[in-house]
């Protein structure tokens, strides 16, 4: 199945509610359906267009929740409608393995928090800290999404792409993908207008194991003061009750776009060399921060934001989230240049006071 709208609306494509349109739209439901859709003469032509003037041949977009669009996108916009989950067997994993790994492949367009759900239904360890983060499985791939303390590049073994270039599938080992904080591989000009996810085969755990270090996580399940090696044998928490902790933590910090426009964090946490980190904690003994690597210190950005005094307060009818502020949120009607003027001055004021450039982790289109 597949439908192409021309001038189409992008407000139900967006989490942060921007009003805004695309010359195409074209969803999709199989590989042949896309490969039909990059034939047709008409969108042939713009992406073409559009690769002649500098531009990327098309934006392919997942649930629209870590987006800016800055105006109406002029090219080919595509979506992924499959959906589904598969249990899929390898010859190449041995048999002792096979007792302790399940492979899941997972179609492009699955609702990643179903793939949270259906995990934590079939005791299948590993997504259970990335519940409820929006999303699609083909976006999730691309942005190696992460929170409290996993990142889905940890449970990746495969992404499964169409290769636009060659007319043909092209799979890329997870350690193929160029996996980093918030990175990939497929982020980046060369390889995000050549490859297409179609479907993601994830590494989930059969056996009991959780990750807890996160303090807040601890904390919503009420474990705190309870030992490692205790937890360790002891059959709780179980993987529901984590599951929803990290719903629950979620819930309360970050706005639910259905009711509030946003897109997640909108800047990543920078990670500088340790010589900034250690004249800035001189100067903010109470900043808090994670070491990266030997020589690398990360500081969450949503500190330094509300430092700046920015935590709450609006400018026209962009805001930065009363709870999170690294969050930025449409207060109701918010064009795209009144998001990106608030992105602005953020990171001024964070450029000033911290001498640290903040950057977006939205993509801004
Ligand atoms: N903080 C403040 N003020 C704020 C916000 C945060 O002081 O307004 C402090 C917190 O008290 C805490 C630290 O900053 O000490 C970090 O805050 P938090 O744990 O809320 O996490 P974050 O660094 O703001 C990152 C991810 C989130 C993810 C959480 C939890 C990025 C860009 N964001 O946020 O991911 O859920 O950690 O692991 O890495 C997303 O990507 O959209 C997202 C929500």
């Amino acid at each position: 199945m597949k439908k192409i709208n021309i001038d189409a609306s992008l407000l139900p494509y967006n989490t942060f509610g921007m009003d805004v349109k695309a010359a195409v739209l074209a969803e999709y439901d199989t590989v042949n359906d896309l490969r039909e859709i990059l034939n047709d003469p008409m969108i042939a032509g713009l992406m073409q267009a559009e690769k002649e003037k500098g531009r990327l041949p098309f934006w392919h977009i997942g649930s629209g929740s870590n987006l800016l669009f800055q105006g109406d996108y002029p090219g080919v916009v595509l979506h992924c409608l499959a959906k589904g989950i598969h249990i899929v067997q390898k010859n190449d994993v041995s048999s002792a393995k096979n007792d302790e790994i399940c492979l899941l492949e997972v179609e492009a367009g699955t609702l990643w928090d179903d793939v949270c759900a259906y995990c934590a239904e079939h005791g299948l360890y590993g997504p259970e800290n990335l519940s409820l983060i929006p999303g699609e499985m083909g976006a999730a791939a691309v942005q190696n999404i992460g929170a409290y303390g996993v990142e889905i590049s940890d449970l990746i073994d495969e992404v499964i792409c169409w290769d636009v270039e060659e007319g043909k599938e092209h799979r890329f080992g997870g350690e193929e993908m160029g996996y980093g904080y918030r990175e990939s591989r497929l982020k980046h000009a060369a390889d995000k207008a050549r490859y297409i996810v179609t479907s993601v085969v994830l590494k989930v755990q059969k056996a009991r194991k959780l990750r807890l270090e996160y303090a807040g996580i601890k904390r919503a399940l009420g474990i705190e003061n309870i030992g490692e090696t205790d937890l360790a044998t002891s059959d709780k928490p179980t993987l529901q009750e984590v599951r929803e902790a990290v719903i629950r933590i979620r819930e309360g910090k970050l706005p639910d776009p259905k009711k509030i426009g946003n897109a997640g964090s909108f800047f990543k946490n920078p990670v500088v060399e340790n010589s900034v980190f250690d004249a800035l904690i001189a100067q903010y003994p109470d900043m808090p921060h994670y070491v990266v690597d030997q020589n690398h210190t990360k500081i969450p950005a949503g500190w330094m934001i509300e430092q700046c005094g920015w935590k709450g307060k609006d400018l026209g009818r962009a805001g930065v989230y009363e709870k999170q502020s690294l969050v930025l949120v449409n207060r109701g009607g918010a064009k795209p240049e009144e998001i990106v003027m608030l992105c602005k001055k953020i990171v001024e004021d964070v450029e000033e006071k911290f001498g640290i450039h903040i950057e977006p982790e939205v993509n801004m289109i």
